[in-house]
């Protein structure tokens, strides 16, 4: 998927996820920035310098969730290598009025993506799939990024859509997000290859428990996102970290 595509969807994108009316995204959104929040307050002592990297930070709702939810001392960047997304991002920052939050227009497969960074404890995430849109073939520098940027006293934290439950949570999921992905066609959910795309050129790929657990290199159990639908909890999503905290 090229990055074009992203530029394209950007002024759909908070319709179709941060205030998105259908319960089935509200409720997964909520789930999700909980369970980082909680995850981020395990590890954040007030006597350290910590720095909270969103990889991929679209118009910047998890930022701007963490923000309100972790202590005042946390600085905040977010990446994104959309241009309109970072721009969205910087007019929500100054509506809501946050400090200490920076979003830079970059590739987060960049190998010297360190260099915008201070020594600072840092923690880089990848939310809501996002690491489904990263090509293949640099996925596995976006995963050295993250786990470097981490080194030995943070943590990496990647939230992904449940590929072990695909053809049950992929309708779920992209059907209420029409009006982003803008098509649904027959063949899109391709449970052969765990990817929803679509005849406009969307791509996003998913993946199993056991395939991020292996790119991570972690031992630690995922938290399963847990999304009523028809009175039964589902799981449509997991958290991730490289370490147990
Ligand atoms: C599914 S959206 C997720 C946005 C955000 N993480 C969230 O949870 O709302 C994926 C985002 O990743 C960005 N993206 C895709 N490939 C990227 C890359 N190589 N470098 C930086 N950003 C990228 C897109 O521009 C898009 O904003």
């Amino acid at each position: 998927m090229d990055g074009d595509a992203w530029n394209d969807m950007s002024s759909e994108y908070d319709n179709c996820v941060e205030n998105n009316p259908h319960h089935v995204i509200s409720n997964f959104i909520e789930e999700e920035i909980t369970i980082i929040a909680n995850l981020c307050k395990k590890i954040i002592k007030p006597d350290k310098k910590y720095t909270i990297i969103d990889m991929g930070s679209g118009t910047g709702r998890v930022l701007f969730s963490l923000k309100k939810r972790l202590d005042d001392s946390v600085s905040f960047y977010g990446i994104d290598a959309s241009e309109p997304m970072i721009q969205l991002s910087k007019q929500k920052q100054s509506k809501l009025n946050l400090k200490n939050i920076s979003f830079l227009h970059h590739d987060v497969t960049d190998p010297k993506i360190d260099e915008f960074f201070d020594d600072s404890t840092k923690i880089p995430m990848c939310v809501y799939n996002t690491i489904g849109v990263i090509p293949h073939q640099k996925r596995q520098q976006f995963f050295d990024n993250m786990l470097r940027l981490a080194g030995q006293d943070g943590f990496t934290l990647i939230s992904a859509f449940n590929g072990d439950d695909f053809a049950f949570a992929a309708p779920q999921i992209y059907n209420p997000m029409k009006s982003m992905v803008k098509r649904i066609d027959e063949d899109s959910f391709d449970e052969q290859k765990l990817a929803f795309r679509n005849s406009l050129g969307y791509y996003s790929q998913w993946f199993t428990k056991n395939q991020i657990k292996d790119l991570l290199k972690s031992t630690a159990d995922p938290i399963p996102i847990q999304v009523p639908i028809n009175n039964k909890a589902q799981i449509l999503g997991h958290v991730f970290v490289d370490r147990v905290l």
